[in-house]
C-alpha cells in the first residue's frame, strides 16, 4: 500500500471548515486505500508563542476531533508529533542542507513574521517548514493531503529529499502533494478573498467544527456577500457567494451546478438559511463524538501512545539510514 502522511496544528480550540474541507476529509478517505500516518503537530504549535496548559488541552481536543471525524486507529496511525523524537532529530540534519535564502522565501514565514515583527518572530517560525519536511520524509510518504496554502512547503520537502540523495545517497521517498481543487482554499466569511485561517481570520470569519449551531448559523447569515442578487458561482466577481456554494456542495455532495439551478430565483438569505441548517446537521454528530472521546482523557492518551509507538518504528528506521549516510557513528 502506498503511504500517506499529514499533520494539523493544535493552535485553536477547534478545527474549522477550511481544515476539514481542504484536508481532513481527504485524510479520512485515504485511510481506506493507503498506509496512513496522521498527527497533531504540537512542535509546530509552539513557534509563535503559547500557553502550556492550553496547548496540552488543544492537543487532546484536536486528537478527539480527528477521531470524531472518522479517523480509525485500526485503519491509520494517529499520533502526536512530540511523542516521536525523530522529528526534531531529522529536522536538524535537513536544516543543515537548507539554504538560508531558500528558507527566507517561504511565504507563510514572510506573512507571519511581518505580522509579528521581524525581531519578535522566533527562529522556530523560520525553521518551521524544515520540521514539516522532516515530518513527511521520516515516513517515506508518497502522498501528502493538504490545502493549497501548504503547496510551497511540499515543494521545499521535495527539494530537500532530492538534495539529500544527491549529497549522501538515497534515504527518502519524494512525496507528492494531494490537493483537491474545488476545496483547496475555503475563504474567510468576512473577507472572502482571504483563506479561512485559525491565526489570521476574525472569529466571525471562521466556522469552527465545535461552534454551537446557533453561533455558526449567525456567522453564515452575516457572511459578507456580493452586490447583486443572483446566486451563481463566479469566484472573481462573487467570491462570497462562491465560497458558500463550495461549502454547501462539499458538505452535501450536490454539485455546484445543481445548487445554482435549485436556487434560481431565490435570494442570498435563502441560501444562507439552508446552509446554516446543513452545517448544523453536519457538526452535530462530530461534536457529540468529540465530547465522548474527551470524557475519558486517559483512554485517549493511551490510544495516542499506541499510535506514537507505531509511528516511531517507521521514523526510527529512516533516521538510522540518514545518520549512517551523513557519517555519524552507529547508534549505541
Ligand atoms: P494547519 O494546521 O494550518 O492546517 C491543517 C490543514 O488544513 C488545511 N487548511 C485549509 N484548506 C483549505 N482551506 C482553508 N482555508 C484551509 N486552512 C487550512 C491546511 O492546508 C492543512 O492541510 N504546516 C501545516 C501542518 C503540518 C503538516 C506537516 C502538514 C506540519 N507538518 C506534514 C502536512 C504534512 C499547517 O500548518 O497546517
Amino acid at each position: 500500500r502506498p503511504r500517506v502522511l499529514s499533520g494539523i496544528q493544535p493552535t485553536a480550540d477547534s478545527f474549522h471548515l477550511g481544515n476539514y474541507l481542504g484536508a481532513l476529509r481527504n485524510w479520512v478517505q485515504l485511510q481506506e486505500t493507503h498506509d496512513a500516518y496522521y498527527m497533531v503537530v504540537d512542535l509546530h504549535a509552539i513557534t509563535a508563542g503559547h500557553d502550556p496548559a492550553v496547548l496540552r488541552q488543544r492537543t487532546r481536543v484536536g486528537a478527539a476531533q480527528l477521531l470524531a471525524l472518522g479517523l480509525d486507529p485500526e485503519r491509520c496511525t494517529l499520533f502526536v508529533q512530540s511523542q516521536v523524537p525523530e522529528h526534531a532529530q531529522l529536522a536538524w540534519v535537513l536544516g543543515c542542507i537548507t539554504g538560508f535564502g531558500e528558507a527566507s522565501r517561504m511565504t507563510q514565514f514572510k506573512d507571519k513574521s511581518v505580522k509579528q515583527g521581524a525581531d519578535r518572530s522566533s527562529v522556530g517560525l523560520f525553521t518551521y517548514p524544515i520540521l514539516q519536511a522532516a515530518d513527511i520524509l521520516l515516513y517515506q510518504a508518497n502522498l501528502v493531503p493538504v490545502g493549497e496554502d501548504q503547496r510551497q512547503h511540499l515543494e521545499l520537502t521535495r527539494d530537500l529529499a532530492q538534495r539529500f540523495t544527491s549529497l549522501f545517497g538515497p534515504a527518502f521517498t519524494v512525496p507528492e502533494p494531494y490537493i483537491l481543487k474545488g476545496t483547496a482554499k475555503i475563504t474567510d466569511l468576512q473577507d472572502p478573498t482571504a483563506k479561512m485561517s485559525k491565526s489570521a481570520s476574525t472569529p466571525a470569519g471562521i466556522i469552527e467544527l465545535l461552534d454551537p449551531p446557533n453561533v455558526s448559523a449567525k456567522k453564515i447569515k452575516s457572511a459578507v456577500t456580493d452586490t447583486g442578487r443572483e446566486i451563481i458561482f463566479d469566484q472573481a466577481n462573487k467570491p462570497g457567494i462562491s465560497n458558500l456554494l463550495t461549502i454547501y456542495s462539499a458538505l452535501t455532495g450536490r454539485t455546484v451546478d445543481d445548487l445554482v439551478a435549485a436556487y434560481d430565483g431565490k435570494g442570498y438569505g435563502d441560501l444562507k438559511k439552508d446552509l446554516a441548517e446543513v452545517v448544523s446537521e453536519f457538526v452535530a454528530p462530530i461534536q457529540e463524538a468529540t465530547r465522548g472521546y474527551l470524557a475519558d482523557p486517559a483512554q485517549l492518551d493511551k490510544q495516542l501512545a499506541v499510535g506514537a509507538e507505531k509511528a516511531r518504528a517507521v521514523a526510527a528506521a529512516t533516521l538510522r539510514t540518514v545518520y549512517e549516510r551523513v557519517g555519524f557513528l552507529a547508534g549505541v
